[in-house]
């Protein structure tokens, strides 16, 4: 199974971001947990982009049928996740699964976090977990 991680703004932080909120590790270093986690099962690819115009590209691209083929989506579009109409129509446009993954609990948070415009497009939501919501949307497409 090949999926692919796309994180968005602000996600290059982690480890040093708020880490009362997000933790202490960087997102590099919980990848290589992941990647030797699943590595029989799973191919891992990872994209971040601060970039919301970057984020809609790479998810048309995974989608085109020209290129490899990705079993699944893990998404987190960050601050992207509750302004972002356009990733949502995004989500909405391709045909690959997207599971939406927030590190913090949202709900928890300011009521402007309790909104996500791409929840709606997505297959499921996970979030409060910390780094763990990375692991639990992966055990969503595995079984
Ligand atoms: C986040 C939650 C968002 O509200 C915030 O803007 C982020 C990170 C999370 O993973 O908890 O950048 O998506």
């Amino acid at each position: 199974m090949k999926l692919i991680i796309i994180n968005g703004p602000n996600l290059n932080l982690l480890g040093t971001r708020e880490p009362n909120t997000y933790g202490s590790t960087s997102f590099e270093t919980y990848l290589q947990t992941l990647q030797s986690t699943y590595k029989s099962r799973v191919e891992l690819v990872y994209y971040q982009s601060n970039v919301e115009g970057e984020i809609i590209n790479k998810l048309h691209e995974i989608n085109d049928k020209n290129k490899p083929k990705f079993d699944g989506i893990i998404l987190n579009a960050g601050a992207y996740s509750h302004t972002s109409l356009a990733i949502a129509d995004a989500i909405a446009a391709i045909e690959i699964k997207v599971v939406e993954v927030h590190i913090s609990n949202v709900f928890a948070r300011e009521a402007y976090r309790h909104i996500s415009f791409l929840s709606k497009n997505c297959v499921g939501s996970i979030t409060g977990f910390g780094l763990k919501s990375y692991d639990l949307a992966i055990d969503y497409f595995l079984k």
